[in-house]
This record gives C-alpha cells, sequence and structure tokens, in this order.
C-alpha cells in the first residue's frame, strides 16, 4: 500500500472516530448525540432525513425523532412510541448491548429500541427508516416498524400494525385518533379514549377484513416508492388506497399523516420548492371528519362543541353559553358558563342556537312535534338541559352534548337558569344566505364612477381567483347519516363517496315515483336519503363495460367542488344499475327560470350568467382532471336557495364512452347550442363549452331561447343572427325587448353581448376561455368589438 493511502486509510479511521457518522448514513455502535441547541443530527447519505433531537415548544423541550432536513420547517416523521419530551443534556446513544437508548440528564433511561442485543451499526436510510443492524447485516430493528404518526414510500405496515395521532402540533402525546391495520386485514381509523387507550367506533373502515371476503382480504398496507398507498389483498390485488393517476408528476416528497384532527391526508412537497411551498394534500379519509359520531366518544371537536369544516379541516367554535375548558385547545371541551338548572318554572330561560345540531346524548324523541312543544317540553322536564328540535322532531338531551356540528334548519334550546344568565360570547358565525352582490357598474351615477368600479373589480377578480383556488381545495360537506339509520352507507375508499345499494335508492326514491326531469343521459327522480332530499339521477345509457371506468368517472366528478357545480353525493353501481346521487336544487333549471312566465330581473340574470362562467371556468383550469361538458344549455343549469347557477351532468359526456380529446363522430349536446367544431371533423376541445356558454349567455341577456320553432319545421338558430345584427345597428334596446333595467345598465349590457358575441365565433382560437370570459363579465378586463360570428348560427 501506498504511503498516500495508508494516510487516506488511517484519516478515515481518525474521522470515523470523532464523527461517528459518515455522510454514507451509517452509524456506529458508541456515538451518541446530546441534545442540546445546536446538536447536529444523524443524516441520511442524500442528506435528506436526518434523526437526532428536535426543539419543540420552546427551548428546553426536545424530541427524539425524524425529520426531512431539506424541508424548511422539519416537518418531523418519526419518534418513540408516546412522544415524550426530554429536556437539554438528554441523550441518544447506539449500544452494541441494547441498541438505541435515550436516556435524561439523570441518566434515567426513557425509551430505547426494543430488546435486541449484539448490535454492529446504525444507518439512517434516504427513504427516513432508521435501521439497527446485528452481525452479517441482520436487520434487528427499523424506526419503519414503529410507525409514530406518519407513513412514507417504501414502508409497510403488516396486519397488527397501527399508528396515533398526536395531541396537536407541537405535543406529539397520542391523541384522541388512532389508525390500526386490524388483525382482520381492515384498516380502520378510530377514536380511542386518552387515559385508557381504549379504542370507539371506527369512522372509516376499508372493508377488507377476513369476514367480508375470507379468501381476498387484506394482507399488508404499502406505500409503495412510487407514492401509491394501497392495500395487497391475499391473491395479489390492490385495493388502492390512493386514487390511480392522482399524484402529481415530478420529484416530490410523499407522507401519509394521521394528523391531530383525525383526518388521514396523503401529502407531497416539491424537492426543488420555490418559495412559500406548503405540504399539499392528495388523499384523505374520512370525507366529513365533523361527521364522525360514535355513541360514545365527543367527536371530533370537544364536548359541547360545535365542529364545522374549513377547508376540509375542522374548525370548532364553543357555542353562545359556552367557553373552552383549556383556553389553549379550540378542538377541546367546552364548559357551560352557566349552571345547569333544575328549578322551577318561572326561573329558567333559554339560549336558542340556529343551525347548530348534537346528535347524540338524547333521552328523548317526540316525533311529531313543532318548536313551541319541544321548548315547553324541556321547560318543565327537569332532565332535560338541551331540546333540539328540527323537521317537526324534538330531541331532549342531557349534558355534555357531543358530536356537535353545523346543520341547516336545527334550533337548539338550551336551558339555564335565570340571573345566571351567560355573557354574550361570540356567537358561531353562519354564514348569512347569499343573494346577487350588487356590481359597480350597476349604479348609474355617471362615468367617473363606472372607472373606479372598474377598478375595484379588477381587484375583486384577483379576490374571486383566490377563493376558487380555496374552494377547489374543497369544501364539502356529505351528509353521512348517523349509525342508527337503517342504510348501509359502505363508503368507497376510491371515490371517497357513500355507494348506495340498488335497493337502497329504490326506497330512497319511493320505487323512482317522482320524476324531475329527462336529460340525455337519464331520468332523474327526487328522493330522500336520511332527512336530506336529492336527486337521483339513473344512467340509461351507460356503454362502459369496466366498472373500474365507472368508478374512476366518478372519482373525477366528486372531486370537483366548486360553488356553481351541482355537488355529486353518492353513487350506486350494482349490476347494471348505474344511479348518481346528488344534492337537490329547489328552484328548478334555469331554462324554467328564464323561459317561464315572470321574467327575472336583469341583476339576477347577469348574477348568474357570471356563476355559470365560474363553474366551467372551474371544470376547464381548476381541477385536477379536464372536464369538457359538452352539453351546456339552461336545461343543464340547476338553481338552488338562493338562486346561485350551479351546472349538472358534468363529466358525464365521457362516462359515455366519447373520446374527448379527439376527433370524434357521435355529436354530443343539443341542438342550438353546438359548436361548429362538432360537424366539421375538427378536434373537440373546451373552446365547444365557450362556445355553448356564448348561446347560453346571449339567451340569459335576451330572455329568448336560440332556437325558433315555426310551424311544426325544426328549430332554425336565429339568436346569433339577432344578437349581431342589434349590436352592429346599436340597437340594444330591441335585442333585450325594452328590458328598462337591463337598458340602464348600458355599459354591462354591451359588454356582455359582446362576450356572448366573442363565445360563439366560428373559429374556436377566437373564442375566449372561460378564465378570460369571467374577467371580461366582471368588468375587469375591456372587451375589444367583436368580428362577426357568421355562419354559424344554424346548420
Ligand atoms: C435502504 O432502503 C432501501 C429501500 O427499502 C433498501 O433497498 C436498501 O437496502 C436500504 N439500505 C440499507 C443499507 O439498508
Ligand atoms: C400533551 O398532551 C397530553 C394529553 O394528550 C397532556 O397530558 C400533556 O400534559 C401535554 N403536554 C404538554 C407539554 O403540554
Ligand atoms: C372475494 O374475492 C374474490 C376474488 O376477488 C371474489 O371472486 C369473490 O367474489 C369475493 N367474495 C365476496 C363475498 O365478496
Ligand atoms: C412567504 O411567507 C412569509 C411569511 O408567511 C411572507 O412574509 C412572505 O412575504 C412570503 N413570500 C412570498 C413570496 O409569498
Ligand atoms: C316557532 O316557529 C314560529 C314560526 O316559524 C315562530 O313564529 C316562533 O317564534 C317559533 N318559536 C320558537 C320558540 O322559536
Amino acid at each position: 500500500m501506498a504511503p498516500a493511502q495508508l494516510r487516506l486509510v488511517f484519516l478515515t479511521i481518525f474521522l470515523r472516530f470523532i464523527a461517528a457518522q459518515q455522510n454514507d448514513g451509517s452509524v456506529s455502535v458508541g456515538a451518541s448525540l446530546t441534545a442540546t441547541s445546536d446538536v447536529k443530527p444523524w443524516l441520511s447519505s442524500s442528506g435528506e432525513f436526518a434523526f437526532g433531537f428536535k426543539q419543540v415548544q420552546g427551548n428546553d423541550n426536545f424530541l427524539l425523532s425524524i425529520w426531512y432536513e431539506k424541508i424548511p420547517d422539519k416537518t418531523i416523521v418519526w419518534y418513540p412510541e408516546e412522544g415524550r419530551m426530554v429536556p437539554t443534556g438528554s441523550k441518544v446513544e447506539l449500544l452494541r448491548e441494547s441498541g438505541l437508548v435515550l436516556t435524561d440528564p439523570q441518566g434515567t433511561q426513557v425509551w430505547r429500541s426494543g430488546s435486541i442485543s449484539a448490535v454492529a451499526s446504525g444507518f439512517m436510510n434516504d427513504t427516513g427508516n432508521f435501521v439497527v443492524f446485528g452481525s452479517n447485516s441482520r436487520k434487528l430493528w427499523g424506526s419503519f416498524d414503529f410507525p409514530a404518526n406518519t407513513l412514507l414510500p417504501t414502508q409497510v405496515m403488516e396486519r397488527g400494525g397501527g399508528m396515533k395521532s398526536t395531541t396537536s402540533a407541537t405535543n406529539f402525546s397520542g391523541g384522541r385518533f388512532q389508525l390500526r391495520f386490524q388483525e382482520d386485514g381492515n384498516l380502520v381509523l378510530n377514536t380511542r379514549d386518552i387515559l385508557s387507550g381504549n379504542a370507539y367506533d371506527a369512522y372509516y373502515t376499508s372493508d377488507t377484513d377476513d369476514a367480508t371476503n375470507s379468501t381476498n382480504s387484506g394482507e399488508q398496507v404499502i406505500f409503495d416508492a412510487t407514492g401509491y398507498m394501497y392495500i395487497l389483498r391475499r391473491n395479489g390485488q390492490r385495493f388502492d388506497l390512493t386514487p390511480r393517476g392522482s399524484l402529481p408528476s415530478g420529484d416530490y416528497y410523499h407522507r401519509a399523516t394521521l394528523d391531530s384532527d383525525g383526518v388521514f391526508r396523503q401529502y407531497y412537497f416539491p424537492k426543488n420548492p420555490t418559495s412559500n411551498t406548503t405540504w399539499k394534500v392528495i388523499w384523505f379519509v374520512p370525507r366529513d371528519i365533523c361527521n364522525i359520531g360514535g355513541n360514545l366518544d365527543s367527536g371530533a371537536c370537544g364536548y359541547n362543541n360545535v365542529c364545522s369544516l374549513k377547508d376540509n379541516r375542522p374548525n370548532c367554535e364553543c357555542p353562545q353559553g359556552f367557553s373552552l375548558l383549556d383556553p389553549n385547545n379550540p378542538n377541546g371541551d367546552c364548559k357551560p358558563d352557566f349552571t345547569p338548572t333544575c328549578d322551577e318554572v318561572d326561573s329558567i330561560d333559554f339560549i336558542e342556537l340556529d343551525n347548530i345540531d348534537w346528535p347524540n346524548s338524547d333521552y328523548v324523541h317526540m316525533k311529531p312535534s313543532d318548536n313551541d312543544t319541544c321548548k315547553s317540553s324541556c321547560l318543565e322536564d327537569c332532565f332535560c338541559a338541551v331540546a333540539i328540535y328540527r323537521d317537526n322532531e324534538c330531541w331532549k338531551k342531557r349534558l355534555p352534548l357531543s358530536n356537535g356540528r353545523e346543520r341547516d334548519n336545527v334550533k337548539a334550546f338550551v336551558k339555564y337558569r335565570v340571573g345566571d344568565r351567560p355573557l354574550p360570547n361570540t356567537p358561531l358565525q353562519i354564514p348569512p344566505p347569499q343573494y346577487p352582490p350588487r356590481l359597480p357598474g350597476e349604479k348609474k351615477d355617471g362615468t367617473s364612477l363606472i372607472v373606479v368600479g372598474s377598478v375595484l373589480l379588477g381587484t375583486s377578480v384577483f379576490v374571486i381567483f383566490v377563493l376558487i383556488g380555496v374552494i377547489c381545495v374543497g369544501f364539502f360537506v356529505i351528509y353521512k347519516k348517523k349509525p342508527r339509520n337503517t342504510y348501509s352507507i359502505i363508503k368507497d375508499v376510491e371515490t371517497n363517496l357513500p355507494r348506495f345499494t340498488y335497493q337502497e335508492l329504490v326506497e330512497a326514491t319511493d320505487g323512482f315515483k317522482d320524476e324531475l326531469g329527462k336529460g340525455a343521459f337519464g331520468t332523474v327522480y327526487k328522493g330522500v336519503i336520511g332527512k336530506r332530499i336529492v336527486a337521483v339521477k339513473k344512467l340509461n345509457t351507460v356503454v362502459q363495460d369496466g366498472e373500474k371506468e365507472f368508478k374512476t368517472e366518478v372519482d373525477v366528478i366528486a372531486r370537483t367542488h366548486q360553488k356553481n357545480l351541482v355537488q355529486l353525493l353518492g353513487y350506486c353501481d350494482d349490476g347494471e344499475q348505474r344511479v348518481l346521487v346528488y344534492e337537490f336544487m329547489s328552484n328548478g333549471t334555469l331554462a324554467e327560470y328564464l323561459f317561464g312566465d315572470t321574467k327575472p330581473t336583469w341583476r339576477q340574470r347577469s348574477f348568474i350568467a357570471v356563476g355559470i362562467a365560474k363553474g366551467l371556468a372551474y371544470l376547464h383550469e381548476e381541477c385536477s382532471t379536464q372536464i369538457i361538458h359538452c352539453d351546456i344549455k339552461p336545461k343543464n343549469i340547476l338553481l338552488d336557495d338562493y338562486f346561485n347557477a350551479k351546472i349538472s351532468d358534468f363529466g358525464l359526456a365521457k362516462l359515455l364512452m366519447m373520446n374527448q380529446s379527439h376527433t370524434n363522430t357521435g355529436i354530443r349536446g343539443t341542438k342550438g347550442y353546438v359548436a361548429p367544431e362538432w360537424f366539421r371533423n375538427m378536434p373537440v376541445t373546451v373552446k365547444v363549452d365557450v362556445y355553448s356558454f356564448g348561446v347560453l349567455l346571449l339567451e340569459i341577456i335576451s330572455c329568448r331561447k336560440s332556437l325558433v320553432y315555426e310551424s311544426g319545421e325544426k328549430g332554425v338558430a336565429v339568436l346569433t343572427d339577432l344578437a349581431w345584427d342589434c349590436y352592429q345597428e346599436g340597437r340594444l334596446d330591441t335585442f333585450v325587448e325594452n328590458d328598462l333595467e337591463a337598458f340602464d345598465d348600458y355599459k354591462k349590457l354591451a359588454t356582455f353581448v359582446m362576450v356572448g358575441l366573442w363565445c360563439v365565433q366560428e373559429n374556436s382560437f377566437l373564442r375566449p376561455t372561460m378564465r378570460k370570459v369571467i374577467q371580461m363579465l366582471e368588468g375587469g378586463i375591456e372587451v375589444a368589438e367583436p368580428p362577426c360570428p357568421c355562419s354559424v348560427s344554424s346548420y
């Protein structure tokens, strides 16, 4: 050996001796770390994962943990069971006789890596797994085998495995939620009693247990290296947890964490982040954490607390008359600010709360009842602490109340002793109903005001996009039935949607009796599920064979959440029967509204037009899978209680086996709204929807139908011609048939007509995108003079 090489070997040995860890991720026996604020962790070879002491909750609290070293907030992915915090001076050592040992400054052992011996080395793997090896590289212990609250790619959970949520973001001791891969092959989430560790009812199950399918139950939970999570069944089939095709392409970190709010989420984070990047959610269960109510626990928030979903996170707020037991834990219990009372009737009064329900802990149920009877019955009943009134039913309850959540049309009467009147604390904010906003352009106080208006609108367009973005992430409440109801809802993990049996829907619709309407894809019936009125759409022409494709499409539809889209609530896929369950829209279709006896006001109409544009822009540009609607027309626009426009039937064109992105032969859509490219063997793009929207917009402006039928003839589309003629000749008053309200709002009227004309251009490249349409409609950008939409008005 040459002297230089010899020196190198010595140097290497020397360096190993002082540093105890090489940048190849290995850790030698005898190495240790002491908890101080500047202690260097043991890094994996890529430097992506670190094992060591992390300061949490102030200076003197260290958590032995593994974290992402290259992510700014150094997200923790593992810590020893129970997440005990240790003070400065605590030490972790890798010992030959006992593996990893954590001791406090007094030398008392706090934790160790199981009963192992004959340790040869440790290794911080680039996967995030810290492994302790014995001789012959035999694995003695690995952090992946003892997950804390997070699973990482390449990690596998065997039957019997599990993990707990943390108490909060900074307290790593076991919280109220746990995930278990049970011995029977079922993956479940359940609440637990922190003191005893008892598990309560599951609020999510994968139904991959032996009892459900003895030959094909779940064997392992696998998080593969590419970022997909699934349950591997005994016969090798997969039960997908991460929806297929949902992962972003590119270089990302992935993790799945049971968060302290009880939601199990899969996150990703770019390996080359731009500034202010945060973890983003790919997938999560349960859909509605506010709705997990078992009978023995408090729910997602504490006792007496009320849960509402905000960005798919539970937002807990004590109702009026209650305040937090522990002010530092907003998700904890609320205590009454008054003395619950059993006094004589004349010293009792009630706090009345709107839209709050505590579905459990009742002891009397009266049906039918009315609100006054409900209240007085509680007044006279010594045991009654709270009465809940809803839909002619009354429930009397005792304290503490559990599983509180926001729910429409519920009245809660909370009893207290007069003289004990609780201080009015901030009542729960229930958003007021949304009415069409007054747009600045609507005031006609001269041009200067309109200029100011456009500037303001320019700003609000931005705000709206931010809001759309937020809404896109999802604000989603599915009505889930209480366990005591008779429906057996199977939540499908692939779609995260309740899945109904056909029989359940037959019952819900009373045998498909009350028909609401017929469309290209099927017939819609009114139904009731639980207490919620729903629209049940029986698909009649699904030609697709694969159950898989159906689910994929349903999943795509289910993942669209926008105010101007009708929300899918569930589905049925029972043999031949394919049924979709949607929210029910009380105000019918836009067709009825627009062409009915009384003409809606210009203000309402323009509000609706902008709403539809927003819904379409979302489908085209903001959801994860682009959706071309292909059949935009007034019959497919529904109106909710507040006349918000909601687009229905989106995503169904795809379901009917149409090859959307390519040239195709089977024309989809409705005469009068169909873009010319359908007839020209040209590629069909989102611009076909823009065309249909243009026709629809002209209809909304003028309250005229796009097709005019002349004495038994086939319809002739003349509206675009009429619009063009009126526009060119400056006779918009004729176009709106002397609608004074619209005419008084001339600038907006002209803008709308011009946008409509741009949208129905024959050349699809001339048509604006829906995003641009919104900006133009809202006055954010000037609209240029449109060219003639000639020769496209009839076919
Ligand atoms: C690190 O993890 C990967 C993936 O599980 C594995 O293939 C590799 O052998 C591990 N390295 C060591 C030294 O254990
Ligand atoms: C962490 O939460 C547990 C209950 O889950 C509590 O007993 C403990 O005191 C908390 N620790 C700190 C440091 O707040
Ligand atoms: C169990 O799984 C097998 C294989 O996928 C399937 O053929 C069988 O129908 C399933 N049984 C039940 C009861 O679901
Ligand atoms: C990033 O976030 C910080 C703190 O939240 C903020 O001060 C800063 O302006 C943000 N930077 C960008 C580019 O958004
Ligand atoms: C019951 O409802 C009626 C009609 O909505 C209302 O006038 C009355 O004030 C309500 N009573 C109580 C106790 O809320």
